[in-house]
């Protein structure tokens, strides 16, 4: 299958979104920018899109996708009830990367869920986004358009290395400004639980809903979410991250690449910008090495320091608050280690 690129330059930006949004509704696999990260889609009231989703990413079955909608009212359509606080939520964080976790009612498939009684719901903030998923007029489900297994795809160019040939269409709306998927909030425990975190952190949501938030444990027997029992996000080169601790005090970090150096490995250092040239053979820089800049340029990162081929990757790692929490869990979980 030839996978169609759809630009969305002034001049391209309206056909693309039609063609886009025709696709979608007519049971095809499109691939769409959002804020956090590129989304597959596919019509969530097509069960066999939903399951050619599954096939192309590699993806097991029991983890379910979520559900992606235009309008807090279209994600109530698909509620069997509406949780007290999903008004005050949404009203403060929609559109945005906050994914909530609900019951869902008959409208939902299966397929989409793989089978719970819960259907996890997002309003993405990318205008080009919430232009697509209004003219599609069906809720649109989506993992993040990556292998399963691979970082998840900040830009097109990643989405076409991992799909290019496999799905009908991939619309560029340029490089994700968050960088990493949404927060995922349970709101179907007796307090309210984060089963992902992301940029939008737990005191950001204990302030709107002035109640205590918890963190899933992520060593339970029955992962809540099941998606996060799978190894992740895992770049070819192996990935090893300095504690934050350490991270701190450039000579550690320095003296992690003597010692890859000196055992003949290619080193790729994925790092704030200020500590580049220390022997690595490539650099990718994190900007001014904050929370903010961790999450808008690691998988960016990790994919290019993969392309220039070297065999280990190493990365300071950050204080695990606020913002940090979500970094870490997503450097750790790619990581071989940390030292
Ligand atoms: O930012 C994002 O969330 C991106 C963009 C494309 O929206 N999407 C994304 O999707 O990261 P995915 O499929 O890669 O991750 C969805 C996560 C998985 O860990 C999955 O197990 C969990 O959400 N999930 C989905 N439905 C669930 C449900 N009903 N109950 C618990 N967890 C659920
Ligand atoms: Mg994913």
């Amino acid at each position: 299958m030839e996978t169609l690129y759809l630009t969305t330059d002034p001049s391209t930006r309206t056909r693309s979104i039609q063609t886009a949004a025709r696709l979608l509704r007519e049971g095809h696999i499109v691939a769409f920018p959002t804020e956090t990260v590129y989304g597959l889609g596919a019509n969530a009231f097509d069960e066999e899109a939903v399951l050619r989703v599954f096939a192309v990413k590699g993806r097991p079955r029991d983890n379910p996708m979520i559900v992606h909608v235009h309008h807090p009212r279209q994600a109530r359509e698909l509620m069997q009830e509406v949780p007290d606080l999903f008004g005050e939520l949404v009203n403060e964080f929609w559109p945005g990367p906050l994914t909530l976790i609900v019951r869902h009612n008959a409208a939902v498939p299966d397929v989409v869920t793989a089978g719970l009684e819960t259907v996890a719901v997002r309003m993405p903030d990318l205008k080009i986004t919430r232009n697509l998923l209004c003219q599609t007029g069906v809720p649109v489900a989506a993992p993040s358009a990556n292998l399963s297994g691979r970082p998840s795809p900040t830009d097109a160019s990643s989405v076409f290395a991992d799909l290019q040939g496999k799905i009908s269409a991939v619309l560029d709306g340029g490089e994700c400004p968050v960088g990493i998927e949404s927060t995922v909030l349970d709101l179907t425990s007796a307090i309210p639980t984060i089963l992902r975190p992301g940029t939008v952190t737990r005191e950001d949501l204990e302030d709107v809903i002035q109640s205590r938030v918890l963190f899933a444990d992520a060593n339970a027997e029955r992962p809540l979410s099941p998606g996060m029992k799978y190894r992740h996000y895992a770049p070819q080169a192996s990935l090893v991250v300095v504690s934050p601790q350490h991270a701190e005090s450039a000579s550690v970090l320095a003296d992690a690449v003597a010692k890859q150096l000196s055992a003949g490995k290619r080193v790729g250092l994925l790092a704030p910008e200020a500590m580049q040239g220390m022997g690595e053979a490539a650099f990718f820089s994190l900007g001014d090495g904050t929370p903010v800049e961790y999450a808008r340029r690691i998988y960016a990162g990790l994919r290019a320091l993969d392309a220039e081929g070297v065999g280990v990757i190493l990365c300071p790692g950050i204080a695990a608050e606020g913002i940090g929490v979500a970094v870490m869990n997503r450097l750790l979980k790619a990581a071989e280690r940390e030292i």
